[in-house]
């Protein structure tokens, strides 16, 4: 029998999950879980690159993973842990951060972007933030790696990182590749349907958790364009076809089928139809969060045991890394 393939993926819990992470990731993480051999995880390390309110970082965190439970990810298919509760990703990143370039980091445009945003707060850990990345790729030996065309970059660097350490130390890393699955809808703001939906924009950005009135009411105010007709055409009604997209991914019907059933129908009926979509797709997973976080202990046992099984994984490649690198092994 052929080994599966490995997949890494994680995402921040530096604010709540919203609609675009779970039809962007999370749902093609579901799909992917039976296939491969993932780890997913919650990078709280991450977020510390920026300002986090620490009573708010942890709830998020264990948030974060009943949700992707609550949304379908299965933590005795895959393993589900928390950054922070694998020492190897802070120890292998030093090591990285020695084989990276200065240059190499300077040129990222998110730190460059971020940077910019949080001019009076541009730390060590922000610059570094793709070493840490790479690390998380790495120690796992990852194959794959799910990530939205922002990340390719980091993605590149992580490969370039790894075939520049195997030409010192051959075969201590796996090459990863950035998998961008075709599936996955790329969900846009209701406010500004030219970006990304994002958590740090909350105005037309909806969050997992929403309630249903939030949600209705985020969807009618969502912007759209002068015409009448309810049509995909990303390039001249992006605020429509983001709503398209969306609508096909909550109710599974292919584009065609969501044009034909808005056929003749003006915006005013189409936005809250979109909206009640949503609302019916998240009615179960809000459900099943919210039992979820009342079952502290059960969270507590998936995300003790994720860590271990991470740590016996991680533990494999960091010996082998240290080892090569010239370190004397501890006794
Ligand atoms: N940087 C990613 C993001 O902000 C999150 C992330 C951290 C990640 N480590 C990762 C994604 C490793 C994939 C693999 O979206």
């Amino acid at each position: 029998m052929e080994a599966k393939k490995r997949i890494f993926s994680g995402i921040q819990p530096s604010g709540e999950l919203t609609l675009g992470s779970y039809m962007g990731a999370i749902k093609n993480w579901v799909a992917l879980q039976d296939e491969y051999d993932c780890l997913y995880c919650i990078v709280d390390m991450h977020a510390i690159t920026v300002r986090q309110v620490p009573a708010d970082l942890r709830r998020r965190s264990v948030a974060q993973l009943a949700q992707y439970i609550a949304c379908g990810l299965d933590p005795e298919k895959n393993i589900m842990f928390i950054q922070s509760h694998v020492p190897q990703h802070a120890e292998l990143s030093w090591v990285l951060g020695c084989y990276t370039q200065f240059g190499e980091l300077s040129r990222m445009t998110q730190f460059k972007d971020k940077a910019k945003k949080h001019a009076d707060n541009i730390t060590a850990g922000l610059f570094t933030y793709p070493v840490l990345m790479a690390s998380d790729i790495l120690l796992y030996q990852s194959d794959l790696v799910p990530v939205g065309d922002d990340q390719r970059q980091h993605v590149e660097l992580c490969r370039d990182i790894a075939t520049r350490f195997n030409n010192w130390f051959p075969d201590t890393f796996t090459i990863p590749e950035a998998f961008v699955p075709k599936m996955g809808a790329r969900v846009m703001s209701l406010g500004q349907p030219e970006n990304k939906m994002s958590k740090s924009e909350p105005d037309g950005c909806v969050f997992l958790m929403d309630k249903p009135e939030d949600i209705m009411r985020k969807f009618k105010r969502a912007v759209t364009d002068c015409e009448t007709a309810v049509r995909y055409d990303p390039e001249n009604k992006p605020g429509i076809s983001n709503l398209l997209t969306i609508y096909c991914a909550a109710t599974g019907k292919t584009m065609d089928e969501a044009e034909a059933d808005f056929e003749g129908k003006g915006y005013g009926i189409f936005k809250p139809a979109v909206g009640e979509a949503v609302v019916e797709l998240l009615r179960p997973i809000q459900a099943e969060a919210t039992r979820l976080m009342a079952d502290k202990a059960y969270l507590e046992s998936v995300y003790t045991q994720g860590a271990q099984r991470a740590q016996a994984l991680a533990n494999r490649t960091l010996r082998k890394v240290y080892k090569k690198v010239g370190f004397v092994p501890a006794k």
